[in-house]
């Protein structure tokens, strides 16, 4: 389905700047948008937005990949376990923590856990490494360990977790089924609304570009976000893995899902959202660009760079320093946050 034919975007830009939410024919219209200098003010006004709802600042989370092994088979991913190309790596509780120390002395205000969902790192052992990040440093904690129990995320709020990243990945249930054939569609969402209950601040989003995706399904992936509970929302075009069952299909569109992004800020309002590694990888200046079309966020990756290629969920991923994104920040008017940026939603 397209947008309306009649429709423009003046009278959705003015109910925008009103405060009122978009139809989903509206966000359609929005993001089925080709002409170039259409696309330029639906980023200048995702700008706007951004800096009216939340500020100059862009927020730096440092991100530990600490484990790449997976227990799911989800068939874009080159983390997945039927993968035996992939090289496997483990850190160790203590290597993680003393990363998150350095995180902390380069100034950083929050630390990203992330991993395949790896069940050798038990309730226990993920409680004292949150435990021990938060004696030893006043970093925010984000976990992303993919679909774990309740007692689980309810031991490790409790031991000082902040805020969790469970992407839908898309809100297409047929699609869901075929790009994560063993996940539950309900009941990944329903992980969302325990970390929610839990106190969690809590993140979503989801790929652009995944097979029979259309941008009717992208505009429901936005208003799922905006009906529930989503502190934070990660889009990024989909990159195709040559290990994977997906080998032979083609990469997202960048420029869509940069427009995607516009368009997220435009209907999630104070949603808080990344300039991805994804968007990064596939558009020249992503980043730049991001920012300059409403992400507030960057995730600067401090995994020790041993590993670091070894976390290949998709490939060529861009690598920035964490001195090149202060620069560019700073190069585009924009502000380092100081503070641990927690999301408002
Ligand atoms: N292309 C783009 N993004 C991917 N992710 C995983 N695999 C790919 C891929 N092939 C994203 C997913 C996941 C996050 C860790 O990385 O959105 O949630
Ligand atoms: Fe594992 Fe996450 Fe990759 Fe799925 S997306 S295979 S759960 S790392």
């Amino acid at each position: 389905m397209k947008g309306d034919a009649t429709m423009t975007i003046s009278p959705i830009f003015a109910k925008v700047r009103a405060g009122e939410d978009l139809t989903q024919d509206e966000i359609i219209f929005l993001l089925s948008i080709t002409d170039s200098e259409e696309k330029e003010k639906i980023f200048n006004l995702a700008e706007e937005l951004t800096i009216k709802y939340l500020g100059p600042e862009i927020h730096l989370r440092g991100i530990i990949e600490f484990s790449n092994y997976c227990s799911r088979n989800c068939n874009y991913c080159g983390l997945r376990l039927d993968n035996s190309k992939l090289v496997r790596y483990r850190m160790q509780p203590e290597e993680i923590v003393e990363c998150a120390e350095k995180i902390a002395d380069l100034g950083l205000k929050t630390v990203v856990l992330q991993s395949g969902e790896d069940f050798w790192y038990t309730k226990d052992m993920i409680r004292d490494i949150i435990s021990e990040i938060k004696k030893r440093t006043d970093l925010a904690i984000t976990l992303s360990l993919g679909e774990r129990k309740y007692e689980e995320l309810k031991v490790w709020r409790e031991a000082g977790a902040d805020r969790y990243l469970l992407k839908q990945e898309t809100v297409n249930q047929s699609i869901f089924a075929e790009i994560k054939p063993d996940s539950v569609y309900e009941e990944r969402f329903g992980i969302l609304k325990q970390l929610a209950d839990l106190g969690y601040q809590v993140g979503s989003g989801g790929m652009i570009g995944l097979p029979g995706q259309t941008v009717s399904d992208l505009a429901d992936d936005l208003i799922y976000i905006r009906e529930n509970p989503v502190g934070m929302a990660g889009f990024g075009p989909f990159i195709s893995h040559g290990d994977t069952p997906y080998s032979s299909l083609s990469n997202g569109d960048g420029e869509l899902a940069l427009l995607l992004l516009a368009v997220a800020r435009i209907v999630l309002k104070k949603v808080f959202l990344p300039a991805t590694t994804a968007l990064e990888t596939l558009v020249v200046d992503g980043r730049k660009k991001a920012i300059k079309a409403g992400a507030n966020v960057i995730m600067p990756n401090m995994t020790p760079i041993n590993y670091r290629k070894l976390y290949e969920i998709y490939p060529n991923k861009a690598q920035t320093t964490l001195d090149e994104v202060v620069d560019l920040i700073k190069s585009i008017g924009r502000v380092v946050g100081k503070g641990h940026g927690n999301t408002l939603i």
